[in-house]
């Protein structure tokens, strides 16, 4: 999708004026989507999915096993309006930390990164209780895949 490309640098700018680590660096990460697809479960927009070294195994989709710690996850998002008007949307982040760090969420980290660049939560830091709703929707899968959902077959890379 080319609107995507040319939007990428401008997410990329956004979201790195909230300082966090994967907002900074996300972009440069292989990306699992073959184009932007829309996510009923993140607003409707449409996203597109990448994953860091440590999190290679995501490619694996669902024979991906346990993620190691150090992993990172990143959704970021737009919303095209019925007049062609592109605007950016949050970015989603899971991190895998260490074992031991919050037994609730399988010790995976949520964070939404607004476009205007504040967090607007992150797990057990600033705003927790604002991204509590990703753990209840993302546990769901914790036994088989270990909170991954994981896009639909058709906008994989394989
Ligand atoms: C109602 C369920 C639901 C909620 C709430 C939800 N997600 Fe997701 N999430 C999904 C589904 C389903 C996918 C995969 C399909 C897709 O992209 O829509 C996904 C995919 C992701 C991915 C890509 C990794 C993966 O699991 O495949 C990240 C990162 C992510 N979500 C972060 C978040 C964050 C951060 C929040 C909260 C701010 C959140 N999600 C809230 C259902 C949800």
């Amino acid at each position: 999708m080319k609107v995507y490309d040319c939007l990428l640098k401008d997410l990329k700018a956004a979201y790195a004026k909230s300082g966090n680590k994967v907002a900074v660096s996300y972009s440069s990460w292989p990306r699992y989507s073959k184009r932007a697809y829309v996510s009923d479960t993140h607003g409707g927009r449409f996203v597109q999915n990448y994953a860091n070294k440590k999190g290679r195994a995501y490619g694996a989709f669902e024979n991906a096993g346990t993620f190691p710690a150090g992993t990172a996850l990143a959704k970021d998002s737009f919303a095209v309006s019925g007049k062609g008007k592109v605007t950016a949307g949050p970015l989603f982040i899971m991190e895998k930390m260490r074992a031991g760090f919050n037994s609730e969420s399988g010790d995976w980290r949520y964070t939404m990164v607004m476009p205007n660049g504040s967090v607007f939560g992150t797990t057990k830091g600033k705003g927790a209780g604002n991204v509590e709703f990703c753990i209840g929707c993302h546990i769901s899968v914790a036994p088989d895949q270990d909170s991954v959902m994981l896009l639909p077959e058709e906008y994989r890379v394989r």
